[in-house]
């Protein structure tokens, strides 16, 4: 994960044909499947279970690439242990959602997957400070949009953000940015410090789900 990525969020993608969307982005090179999980309390829309990770699991590993779980759920050291024997490679949980961050992330690490920490965008990125120092974090996810829905407009205050959180976080640490990720504000967020996209309706809502994540690679990284 500490490596250069754009990761396609399935939340966007067609769900009638799951499958062959998720060959599509993996033949085009993805190597990161981002899966949002929202359980109707932390945010208000429901998506996806366990059961989910399981079904795209076999396409996912077996194309070389990883599953990467955002919770956005209440509680999440409550269901970590079902995503992980499901399938996920990488489990990040909200620090808005949870009074036991640093258990989470340490439970997440024992069921052996890499262990994220997410902040909403009025959440400040001192929260990750303490984890951070105590080295339980594989990963920071910094909410570029509020968390909930695809397709928002990134809010400008996140690249500020963005490049707090890389001066606070170890270099192997993963900074990946989420929401409104697209060819025009995929630089932007690379050059403030993210090495993880997420970029769900600029992938998922074009007609050419590869192409358009290729374009965003190659936009996020051309001056590199
Ligand atoms: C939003 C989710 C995002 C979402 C991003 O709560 O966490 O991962 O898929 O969607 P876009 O890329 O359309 O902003
Ligand atoms: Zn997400």
């Amino acid at each position: 994960m500490a490596g250069r990525e754009v990761a396609p969020s399935i939340l966007a993608a067609d769900l009638a044909r799951l499958g062959s969307q998720l060959r599509e982005v993996l033949a085009a090179g993805a190597r990161v499947i981002h899966v949002d999980v929202m359980d109707g309390h932390f945010v208000p829309p429901i998506t996806f279970g366990a059961n989910v990770v399981e079904a795209i699991a076999g396409i996912v590993h077996g194309a070389g690439a990883v599953i990467d779980v955002h919770l956005m759920i209440e509680r999440p050291e409550r269901q970590v242990a079902d995503f992980a024997s499901a399938g996920a490679d990488s489990i990040t949980v909200h620090v808005e959602a949870t009074a036991h961050l640093h258990y989470a992330l340490q439970a997440i690490r024992e069921l052996g997957c890499g262990a994220g920490a997410a902040i909403c965008p009025a959440t400040p990125t001192a929260m990750l400070s303490d984890v951070a120092a105590d080295g339980v974090l594989d990963l920071a996810l910094c909410m570029s949009v509020n968390p909930g829905w695809g397709n928002q407009r990134l809010i400008p205050h996140s690249l500020a953000k963005l490049a707090a959180l890389r001066a606070l976080l170890a270099e192997q640490v993963a900074l990946e940015v989420d929401g409104g990720v697209n060819g025009a504000t995929a630089a932007g967020v690379a050059r403030a410090g993210a090495n993880l996209l997420v970029a769900g309706s600029a992938i998922f809502g074009e007609r050419d789900p590869g192409g358009a994540y290729q374009r965003i690679v190659q936009a996020a990284w051309a001056d590199a």
